[in-house]
């Protein structure tokens, strides 16, 4: 007989919502705790549905494998007001297509022309920036990628005032995002409360600027080779349709979220990291002087710049951009010879797995030499999973490592970044990991 996942022992809840205010207070803290003191699965109750931690790799791997018995979670879903059925929020036969049509966009090939737009945008930042000023860098990071997304999704050099637009109708859904899961996703949308009045306005404003965008390409007829147009050459091998001006509306508008945040959250946490250990950051110096002298990095660069490359993954251990992913059963099932109802909410951490003690030494520091000799390689799946794993990994992976690394080369070429001491930062695990009151830092011109 297998043993129920509810007869194993769990963190005590309130009669009423279960552990869902203690989840909703801090979740990295709570899950933390769980699996030291459950192990490789806790049981939770979060307000009337049945969840559960995983914090055994096998069991992570199982999960993600299977995307038909385990779908994305009740938060994902409440993602689709803001991504309709654009990748990352969409299930079945309808991601199944989509996927399809978008994996050979994000090749490595067709991506590589993207490095030079990365670098160029960021020596354009640089210009403006001056010796000894202080500057919220998660902000400046923000920014930056927003603009390289638009650039290689659109090929538009966004203005100032669309930018702010884009980026406006973003933060008013996080924030949104943010207050709906503190409430355990249970108000409603549609319900006419102010802030989801400022959250239908502020997706209605990005429909506006995507749609102007589609409509021109469609009208103009022109093939910048940017994201938007091979997205609407693409066709289907099956049947031969293309996308639906809605599908392309759906499919940028996720390109724009997930492609811009996390890249900009994993860089703003490479540089608090690295303004924390100083000796791994004259490393980084020394190499990028080794490798690149004086120029700006290229593509073919990149296998060679071997610590910077080490320097980004051990900043996506300790602070994951997606810090935490869930699916919810469809069905009753097994893991791991427990047995899980359906309806289940199936929570994974990248936090809790990446800083486990049993598969990192000194787990809490920051070391880049750690990924020295193939760690990746040696960890059991399930460990290490910064971009997800499965049908569903992240489709921008080779995008985003890319784009971390050429960054991160191009601005420590020219600045060092010290944190103000003063400033307090604090993670906040909403849909990303986002440094709450930003990272404030001084420049030093090198
Ligand atoms: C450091 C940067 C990034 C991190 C840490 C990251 C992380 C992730 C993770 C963990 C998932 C899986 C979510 C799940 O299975 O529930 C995912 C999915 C996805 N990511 Fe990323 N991502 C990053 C950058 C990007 C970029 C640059 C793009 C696009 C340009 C992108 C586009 C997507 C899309 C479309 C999906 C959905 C894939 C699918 O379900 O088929 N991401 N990402």
């Amino acid at each position: 007989m297998t043993q129920d996942i509810f007869d194993l022992p769990g963190p005590e809840g309130n009669s009423l919502v279960g552990n869902l205010a203690d989840f909703g207070r801090n979740p990295l803290e709570f899950m933390t705790e769980c699996v030291q003191k459950y192990g490789d699965i806790t049981p939770l109750r979060l307000g009337l549905a049945p969840a559960c931690v995983l914090a055994n790799p096998e069991y992570i791997q199982y999960v993600l494998k299977d995307r038909e018995l385990f779908v994305k979670s009740r938060g994902l879903k409440a993602l689709k007001t803001l991504l309709g059925e654009g990748l990352l929020s969409s299930e079945g036969d309808s991601w199944f297509r989509q996927r399809r049509l978008t994996q050979p966009i994000f090749h490595q090939k067709r991506i590589a022309g993207y490095g030079e737009v990365m670098v160029a945008y960021t020596e354009r930042m640089l210009e403006s920036w001056k010796d000894g000023e202080t500057r919220d860098i998660h902000a400046d990071m923000m920014r930056l990628t927003l603009n390289i997304v638009m650039k290689t999704i659109f090929n538009s050099d966004i203005t100032e005032g669309e930018a702010k637009d884009v980026a406006h109708a973003l933060d008013v859904a996080m924030d949104w995002f943010e207050s709906k899961r503190k409430q355990g996703f249970l108000i409603l949308e549609w319900f006419p409360r102010p802030e989801n009045i400022r959250y239908r306005n502020a997706i209605q404003q990005l429909d506006k600027n995507i749609y102007n965008i589609i409509n021109q390409r469609r009208v103009s007829g022109e093939d910048p080779g940017d994201l938007l147009s091979m997205l609407m050459q693409a066709q289907d091998e099956e049947d031969g349709s293309k996308m639906t001006d809605k599908q392309l509306r759906d499919e940028a508008a996720t390109l724009i979220l997930a492609g811009h945040e996390t890249t900009a959250n994993t860089l703003a946490w490479t540089w608090m990291l690295l303004s924390q250990y100083p000796e791994a950051r004259t490393k980084l110096q020394e190499e990028l002087r080794e490798v690149l002298g004086n120029r700006v990095p290229t593509m073919a660069d990149l296998p060679r710049l071997r610590y910077t490359d080490m320097v980004i993954k051990e900043a996506m251990r300790l602070y994951p951009a997606v810090a935490t992913m869930a699916r919810q059963t469809i069905k009753d099932c097994e893991i791991g010879g427990y047995q899980v109802p359906a309806g289940c909410a199936i929570i994974m951490s990248q936090w809790v797995m990446h800083r486990h003690p049993r598969y990192f030494e000194d787990a809490e520091e920051f070391k880049p030499e750690r990924w020295a000799g193939d760690l990746e390689k040696q960890l059991p799946r399930g460990v290490y999973f910064p971009f997800g794993d499965g049908p569903r990994i992240c489709i921008g992976k080779g995008f985003a490592l890319m784009e971390a690394v050429l960054l991160l080369a191009t601005i420590s070429q020219k600045f060092e970044l010290n944190l103000v001491p003063e400033h307090p930062i604090v993670p906040q695990p909403s849909i990303t990991l986002r440094p709450e009151h930003g990272i404030k830092v001084t420049l030093k011109n090198l």
